[in-house]
């Protein structure tokens, strides 16, 4: 029942329920990367309405891996009293915290970082921007390190844990595919040369954190226009299970479907995960989970635990509300009045409204 409390098997960290605030951008942090008191606010309400674990918005590791305005970042000591701050209010109202860290490699433009972008190869995804030039195997070594160094200041600052962004298209998924990725170094080539990145991440943060500090791990099942296939993505996720790592988290987008390359296998995306790992091994599933029977049939796919994004943001007592076993929150579009009326600032209001059919007159459902 996502309602039950579950204990990560590594370090015997306890959470009251099985349910997870994926990372949400929000478009609200200060220019120097630190927390505003209005993205915590949001975060702390999200914990207060009984989450088991939040999730901050990707956060950049390096000036150089910023993805848009208003982004979280953990690359410099200035920001460890706005992180202090999160982890306390989080802790206090009962969450676990995690800290998403990420480097949006092609995808931070140049007009936000103040350079050319970097890439696992030359890329240029972003059309109208200025293409991504290819790390040299130094820079992938001071990646890693900033990296570390950032998992080490969350730690710093009395976060519980970090969730390495491997998904959703950003630096370390542009090493993971083959497409982005034509390196012909040891950090390219086959599988084991394309999944090197983000294996030295996950040491290298082991390295400078305690054994109790959380690493979780996120990644897309499949990006075809990076070239992630599905097989080579159930591989990284039986790799990763022999890691020091506490849980792999899909990002499925829809828990509901199978693979999109692979249409004739009907098998969902968590139940594919869920077979290619150990059974005792944390599986985090999230993708348009709505109702409470939405929830338990995820976990019937062999999810621990259940990860959501936009009903978080909408109903921010969810988790309260998977106590009833009938629980069906109002459906999106939803009110500006609404939406600050559960902890959202203007900005980030603002930035709903690009996606489909979430605030009344944003973005239509088919626009
Ligand atoms: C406003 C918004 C911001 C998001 N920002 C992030 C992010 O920073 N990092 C990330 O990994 N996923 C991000 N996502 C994806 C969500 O974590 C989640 O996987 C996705 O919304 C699907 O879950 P849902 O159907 O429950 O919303 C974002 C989604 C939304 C709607």
């Amino acid at each position: 029942m996502p309602t039950e409390e579950w204990t990560f098997s590594r370090n015997g960290h306890s959470i009251r329920n099985r349910t997870v605030l994926a990372a949400l951008t929000n478009k609200q942090s200060n220019e120097d990367g630190t927390l505003s008191d209005e993205e915590i606010t949001f975060l702390l309400r999200r914990a207060e309405g009984g989450f088991g674990i939040v999730t901050t918005a990707a956060s950049h590791v390096m000036e150089n891996g910023q993805g848009w305005t208003g982004e979280m970042g953990v690359w410099g000591d200035h920001q460890i009293p706005g992180l202090t701050r999160l982890a306390d209010g989080l802790r206090d109202y009962g969450a676990l915290s995690l800290v998403q860290i990420f480097h949006g490699g092609m995808r931070a433009p140049a007009e936000i970082i103040g350079t050319t972008p970097i890439s696992a190869s030359i890329n240029d995804e972003m059309s109208g921007n200025e293409p991504a030039r290819e790390m040299t195997a130094e820079e992938v070594e001071d990646a890693i390190g900033a990296f570390a160094a950032a998992a080490e200041r969350c730690e710093r600052a009395g976060i519980d844990g970090v969730e390495i962004h491997g998904a959703h298209g950003y630096l370390i998924a542009q090493f993971l595919g083959t497409i982005t990725n034509r390196r012909e170094d040891k950090w390219g080539g086959d599988l084991t040369g394309r999944f090197r990145f983000l294996m030295r991440i996950i040491d290298a943060i082991r390295e400078r954190t305690s054994p109790s500090f959380v690493v979780v791990v996120r990644i897309s099942p499949e990006i075809e226009t990076l070239g992630i296939k599905i097989d080579d993505s159930l591989e990284l996720a039986k790799r990763l299970s022999k890691k020091d790592i506490d849980a792999l988290h899909i990002s499925c987008w829809d828990v509901f479907k199978g693979s999109e390359g692979e249409p004739n296998d009907s098998r969902t995306l968590t139940r594919r995960f869920r077979e290619a790992i150990p059974d005792d091994f944390p599986l985090i599933s999230t993708g348009s989970i709505w109702t409470a029977e939405d929830a338990r049939f995820v976990m019937e796919e062999g999810a621990d635990l259940v990860g959501v994004g936009r009903v978080g943001i909408a109903h921010p007592d969810w988790p309260f509300g998977l106590k009833d076993s009938e629980y069906s929150p109002a459906p999106p579009p939803f009110t500006t009045q609404h939406l600050d009326s559960v902890s959202l600032s203007p900005i980030f209001v603002e930035y709903m409204h690009r996606y489909r059919g979430f605030v009344v007159g944003g973005r239509p459902l088919d626009g």
